[in-house]
């Protein structure tokens, strides 16, 4: 039996540092094992401009610890008001490798997000022109449209229209979560690909809510039923280049998540790559790993792989149940089955 997995060091293509006290606490938890990481947005106000992009990957820098090596590949929040120049001279300069879509009112510190997305048509022609990558978050913020449905809504109401409209335009589906999304990408050959969570492979609404609520399994968008997870599950581990890692890991205190109104995201950092091991070996498709985590995203990306690589042993990880920041302890999440991988 394989003892150790050696894998071109991985990169997170959806994640959440935060700031401050925070961002140092949870960040060496994501150096350790990545490369590089895309750096969401939805910052308290949010990183909209070149210059708060460029301020936020400085304070970023200045928290790596010396030991580890990283690149946080900066991305610019979506709003109605986003100018398309500063922009493409943030994109020209190497300074951004994304923008982020949040409808207004999806999911945290997403309030400065879009409403009418005949609003930022100028922004997306541009990021077209200038080979620009779309992040989306793809859930709709319509009342009227069940929790569980707003991804698959978002299909048809927004992303389907946008990339019609736009069929240059190079698209991430973000987090996705249903069996719709992945049939989606799988019929569409351009300009699309998507990231998958680590724990959307693992978990199902039931984790959520059958036995009692657990706040620390509620993220968005939301883990739906078991044939989405078995759909996510059978994608990641497919090899198919369209489908790569984005942990959305999304750190709040326990103190934030234990709230009648408690806030959304799981703390992923920690044991993602001994979760992944294990997914993909309990799936025979460990020699699909590396495409998952380190292959596909650069491709999409159209950046090189990295050089540089991360070595997986086979014996029994443990973790702690939390992190301590100076904010408070931060769960870490619990996958429930023991992991037979240490990274
Ligand atoms: C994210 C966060 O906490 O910033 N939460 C989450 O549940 N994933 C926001 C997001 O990506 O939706
Ligand atoms: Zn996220």
């Amino acid at each position: 039996m394989t003892q150790t997995l050696t894998l071109r060091r991985p990169d997170d293509w959806h994640l959440h540092l935060r700031d401050g006290d925070m961002l140092r606490a949870v960040l060496p938890e994501t150096t350790r094992h990545f490369a590089r990481a895309i750096i969401m947005p939805n910052l308290v106000p949010p990183v909209v401009t070149a210059a708060d992009a460029r301020a936020y990957r400085d304070r970023i820098m200045a928290a790596v610890p010396n030991s580890d090596s990283f690149k946080p590949l900066m991305t610019l929040y979506l709003t109605e008001d986003t100018d398309p120049e500063d922009m493409a001279a943030a994109h020209a300069e190497g300074l951004i490798t994304a923008v982020k879509l949040y409808p207004a009112g999806a999911t945290t510190n997403s309030a400065s997000g879009v409403s009418n997305f005949d609003n930022v048509a100028k922004v997306l022609e541009k990021m077209a022109e200038i080979g620009l990558p779309l992040c989306t978050h793809g859930e709709v913020t319509d009342p009227d449209v069940d929790i569980f449905d707003r991804e698959a809504v978002f299909i048809d109401r927004v992303l389907d229209p946008i990339r019609r409209k736009h069929p240059e335009l190079r698209v991430v589906m973000e987090h996705i979560t249903t069996a719709n999304a992945v049939e989606y990408v799988q019929a569409n050959d351009k300009n699309l690909g998507a990231t998958i969570t680590t724990h959307h492979l693992v978990i199902n609404r039931n984790h959520i809510l059958a036995g009692g609520i657990k706040p620390h399994y509620y993220c968005l968008p939301v883990a739906k039923r078991e044939k989405h997870r078995l759909a996510l599950r059978a994608a990641a581990t497919s090899g198919d280049a369209r489908f790569f890692l984005g942990t959305d890991s999304a750190p709040h205190t326990d103190e934030n998540k234990l709230l009648p109104c408690g806030c959304a995201g799981c703390f992923t950092a920690p044991n993602t790559m001994s979760i992944l091991a294990q997914v993909f070996e309990d799936e025979n498709a460990l020699d699909k790993l590396e495409a998952f985590t380190s292959l596909n995203g650069p491709a999409f990306y159209r950046l090189p792989v990295n050089e540089e690589t991360l070595t997986l042993t086979r014996n029994e990880a443990t973790f702690p149940p939390h992190i301590q920041t100076p904010d408070g302890p931060v769960t870490v999440f619990d996958p429930q089955m023991t992991l037979h991988w240490t990274a």
